[in-house]
């Protein structure tokens, strides 16, 4: 590394200065050494790459773990929090796909893949539709300024994921304050604690009652059964994976949902050719994704081993941030990465990872977001944001970019 002193580090996560970009060091740290030291809220120092070669190549290495219950794993959060995090015994996510590491993470991804395939999801096209049209009307017939975040970005994937895995949607007042609170830095540790606990035991009682019960008809009744006939899971696995798919299902795509329906809105051009031309909304989607890469710390490892990248050695036991963000904006790869560009052809982004982790829900992620663009805008043709772009309450303090609010007139 360099002569650099500890407390000169640059802290991580860093300031936006526009919330539609990233922090403007990633371009400066990344032309410096792509692959660098940063300091953790919790005072741990930590590598962070910002290439996009090199975090692929970083995600696919076998040497790098996902265990986020390792002491150096960067989580982002203080001491206080961590200890809240990795200490909380309810809290069975760590047991799931997205925490194991090679063997065991095959086996536990496998129970599930076929569930998320392309025909698999394309069959559950005109349900997500429907479902679409509803939230979509359901925006049109409220008073103005209407929040489409409350009646589209966060109703269309909750309804989506509760009915894919047989969760009552009655009940996601309480799932959704519970995974904002998980994902906010801001949240105290006794609250995160709290989240989590209550998370758990929501998800922990709705498969007790699943595996007791007679075998119901979705993703979570079929895990059972499938684990059943071949054992792979335990219990507690079977409700850690319950949550990741629930916190993953909804989250991540309602936050793409706003803030894709927010750079349509500023960018009239780019709107102006998916409404002529829908067509054009893979393409789209995969630009707006690359533009946003909203999951950005999730993608964290920490080495296994001594491991060369980029002309540095990360020692083994040392936490490694892989920023998707500052990745899908390496200029050599994405040329003017400022500019939302629905030509460009930007499907190699790693907005949803890369390596045995890539997004199991990807398929799923992306036919909701075409569905919901080509939805609103052709039925809300003068949708409009009732407040300044720059002054909607983005999630600054979250693991998960998106917004808060996004206050709309129609
Ligand atoms: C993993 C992003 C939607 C389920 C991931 C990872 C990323 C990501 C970056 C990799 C994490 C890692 O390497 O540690 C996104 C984005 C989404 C999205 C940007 C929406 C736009 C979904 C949906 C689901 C889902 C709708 C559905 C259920 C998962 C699961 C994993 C995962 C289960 C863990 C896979 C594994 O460990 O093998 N996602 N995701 N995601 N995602 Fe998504």
């Amino acid at each position: 590394m360099t002569d650099m002193l500890d407390t000169d580090l640059p802290s991580f996560p860093m300031a936006r200065e526009c919330p539609m970009h990233p922090p403007a060091e990633y371009k400066e740290i990344r032309q410096e050494a792509p692959v660098s030291r940063v300091r953790m809220p919790d005072g741990q120092l930590a590598w962070l790459v910002t290439g996009h070669e090199l975090s692929r190549q970083v995600l696919a290495d076998p040497r790098m773990s996902s265990d986020r219950t390792h002491p150096a794993f960067p989580l982002a959060l203080t001491t206080e929090q961590r200890k809240a995090f990795q200490q909380n015994s309810r809290l069975s996510i760590r047991r799931s796909m997205i925490g194991l590491d090679a063997p065991e993470h095959g086996p536990h991804r496998k129970m599930l893949i076929s569930e998320f395939s392309v025909r698999r999801i394309a069959a559950l096209r005109p349900r997500v539709q429907e479902i679409v049209d509803r939230c979509v009307d359901d925006l049109l017939a409220a008073p103005q300024p209407a929040d489409l975040v409350e009646h589209v970005s966060l109703a269309v994937p909750s309804l989506v994921i509760c009915e894919l895995l047989g969760v009552p949607y009655e009940q996601r007042h309480g799932f959704h304050e519970w995974t904002r609170k998980l994902i906010s830095r801001r949240t105290a540790p006794e609250e995160r604690r709290a989240s989590a606990d209550k998370l758990n035991d929501f998800l922990e009682a709705l498969v007790t009652e699943k595996e007791q019960g007679e075998p119901t008809d979705d993703v979570i009744g079929r895990l059972i059964a499938r684990n059943r006939e071949n054992p792979v899971m335990t219990h507690d696995e079977i409700v850690g994976t319950a949550i990741l798919l629930l916190i993953a299902g909804h989250e991540t795509t309602a936050n793409m949902i706003s803030l894709g329906t927010v750079a349509l809105l500023e960018n009239p051009g780019q709107k102006a050719q998916v409404v002529a031309d829908p067509s054009l909304l893979p393409a789209a989607i995969e630009e707006m994704l690359r533009y946003f890469s909203i999951v950005e710390s999730a993608t964290s490892r920490v080495a296994t081993d001594d491991i060369e990248v980029g002309g540095v050695t990360i020692r083994k036991d040392e936490g490694v941030i892989i920023s998707g963000l500052a990745a899908d904006w390496d200029d050599s790869v994405f040329e003017n990465p400022d500019q939302l560009d629905f030509h460009r052809g930007a499907r190699h982004h790693v907005a949803f990872g890369y390596g045995i982790h890539q997004c199991l829900g990807q398929n799923l992620a992306r036919m909701e977001l075409e569905i919901v663009f080509e939805t609103l805008f052709r039925k809300a043709p003068n949708l409009r944001l009732a407040v300044p772009a720059a002054d909607l309450p983005y999630k600054d303090d979250a693991s998960i970019y998106g917004i808060y609010s996004v206050p709309v007139n129609f």
